[in-house]
C-alpha cells in the first residue's frame, strides 16, 4: 500500500518541537455535558451515570478518556449538525464515520487520507464521510494535514506577479517545493501533494494517487467551444484542516466530506477575482460587451459557467447539486431541527448562495446564531498552515 504513496522526506529534517505545545487536559464539564447529550438523544445509548462515572475516572487518571464508537460517530455527526455556515446539512445522520483513532504516523494518515477519497467516491456517487485519526492526547500530540482540503490544486507564482493554477494556493505551493515537491506536470489542475505532520520532525508529502483523484472536465450542453478552455474541477470538496472537538476531546486531524453544490465551482472557485477569475475569459468567447457593466457581461458569463459545471458533473454521473435545490433541502432542514425541538444555527451570509441569492428562498429570512458542541472549528494555526504561510524551518 505504501509503494503508491511517494513519500519524499526532505534532507535533514531536524525534529521539530510540537507546534502546539502540550496538549491540554480535557475539561470534565465539556466531557459530561457530552456524555449527557449523547445520552439524551439515543435511546439505545443505555443508562447516563455508570459511563459518567467512567469518564470522569479516565480523566482524573489519563488527563483525558476515549470515545466508545458510537460516541463518536454521533459526536462527528452533530459536529455537522452544528455547522452554521453549511447549507447541505439535511442529511447530517448518514455522515459515514470511519473510525481511525489508532493512527497517528504521517505515513499511516496519508494511506487512510487515500482511503478515505477512494471510499467517499464510488463510481461517481459521492457519500458524506470523515475519517477520524488519532486525538490531542497529553504526552501525545496528535498528528495533523496542513492541506485545506485532501484534494487542492497548485498555484504556481510566474515571474510577473501573476499565478498558473490556484491562486489561494500560491504560498502552499511555494512552501511544498521548498519541502521537496519536484512540482506537477505544470497545467493549471496540478493536485497537491498532501502534507502530514506527526509532531517529530518536518511534514511528510504524500503525492495522491490519479485514481483516488475523480476529476470532471468542463463541458457546455450548448457551446461546444467550451471545452477548449480546459478547464476541470474535483468531483470530492474534503476539509481536511478543521479540527473536530467532541466532549472537550480535539481531532485536529477529521478529514470530511459532502458533495459540490455547483455554484461554489462555477461562482465561487472557477470565477473570484482572486481565484481563477475566468468571467472575461467566457464573456469574450461568449462574445458579450465587456465595455460597460450594464451589459451585465458579468452575470450572463456566470450563468454559463455554472451551467457547464452542473451539466458536466451530470453527464459525468458524478453527485453534485444545485443552489434553488440545495436551498430548499436547507429549510427542510432546519423545520426538521426545529420538530425535534433545536435551534439549528445558520449564517445567513455562508448559507445564501453567491448567484442569484433572491430567487432561492434561504435568502428570505434570518437564522439563529449559537456555535454549538460538538463543532468543526477552524484553529488559526490550522488556517496559516493550509495557506503555506507558516514557517517551516
Ligand atoms: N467551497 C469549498 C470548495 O469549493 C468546499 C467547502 C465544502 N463544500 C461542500 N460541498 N461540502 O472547495
Amino acid at each position: 500500500m505504501l509503494e503508491s504513496l511517494h513519500g519524499v522526506q526532505s534532507p535533514c529534517s531536524p525534529p521539530l518541537p510540537h507546534p502546539h505545545g502540550p496538549a491540554k487536559t480535557v475539561d470534565p464539564d465539556a466531557a459530561e455535558e457530552f456524555i449527557r447529550q449523547f445520552h439524551a438523544e439515543e435511546e439505545s445509548a443505555g443508562p447516563v451515570r455508570p459511563r459518567l462515572r467512567e469518564v470522569m475516572l479516565e480523566i482524573s487518571q489519563t488527563g483525558t478518556y476515549t470515545h466508545t464508537p458510537d460516541e463518536l460517530t454521533f459526536g462527528a455527526r452533530v459536529a455537522w449538525r452544528n455547522s452554521s455556515r453549511c447549507i447541505g446539512r439535511l442529511y447530517w445522520r448518514s455522515m459515514r464515520v470511519r473510525d481511525r483513532r489508532r493512527i497517528r504516523t504521517a505515513e499511516g494518515v496519508a494511506v487512510e487520507c487515500v482511503n478515505h477519497l477512494r471510499e467517499a467516491c464510488t463510481d461517481g456517487r459521492i457519500r458524506p464521510t470523515i475519517t477520524v485519526f488519532a486525538p490531542e492526547a497529553p504526552g501525545a500530540p496528535a498528528p495533523r494535514i496542513w492541506n485545506e482540503q485532501l484534494i487542492r490544486y497548485a498555484g504556481y507564482g510566474r515571474a510577473d506577479g501573476s499565478v498558473m493554477g490556484d491562486p489561494r494556493y500560491a504560498d502552499f505551493t511555494e512552501m511544498v517545493r521548498y519541502l521537496g515537491w519536484r512540482g506537477g506536470e505544470g497545467t493549471p489542475f496540478d493536485v497537491l501533494p498532501l502534507v502530514i505532520s506527526d509532531g517529530t520532525g518536518r511534514p511528510l508529502l504524500s503525492e495522491v494517487p490519479g485514481d483516488a483523484v475523480v476529476e470532471v472536465p468542463l463541458v457546455h450542453p450548448s457551446y461546444p467551444w467550451f471545452a477548449e478552455l480546459g478547464l476541470r474541477w474535483h468531483a470530492v470538496p474534503a476539509i481536511s484542516n478543521m479540527c473536530l472537538e467532541i466532549g472537550g476531546v480535539c481531532y485536529p486531524a477529521a478529514p470530511f466530506n459532502g458533495w459540490y453544490m455547483g455554484t461554489e465551482i462555477g461562482a465561487r472557485n472557477l470565477a473570484d477575482p482572486d481565484r481563477y477569475n475566468l468571467l472575461e475569459t467566457v464573456a469574450g468567447r461568449l462574445g458579450l460587451e465587456t465595455t460597460r457593466e450594464r451589459t451585465l457581461w458579468r452575470d450572463h458569463a456566470l450563468v454559463e459557467l455554472n451551467v457547464a459545471v452542473l451539466h458536466s458533473f451530470e453527464a459525468a454521473g458524478v453527485t453534485i447539486s444545485d443552489h434553488h435545490t440545495e436551498s430548499r433541502r436547507f429549510l427542510t432542514h432546519v423545520a426538521r431541527e426545529e420538530k425535534a425541538g433545536r435551534v439549528c444555527p445558520a449564517e445567513w451570509s455562508w448559507i445564501v448562495p453567491p448567484m442569484s441569492s433572491a430567487a432561492t428562498p434561504v435568502f428570505h429570512r434570518y437564522y439563529d446564531e449559537a456555535e454549538l458542541s460538538p463543532a468543526f472549528v477552524h484553529h488559526p494555526d490550522a488556517i496559516e498552515r493550509a495557506l503555506g504561510r507558516h514557517p517551516v524551518d
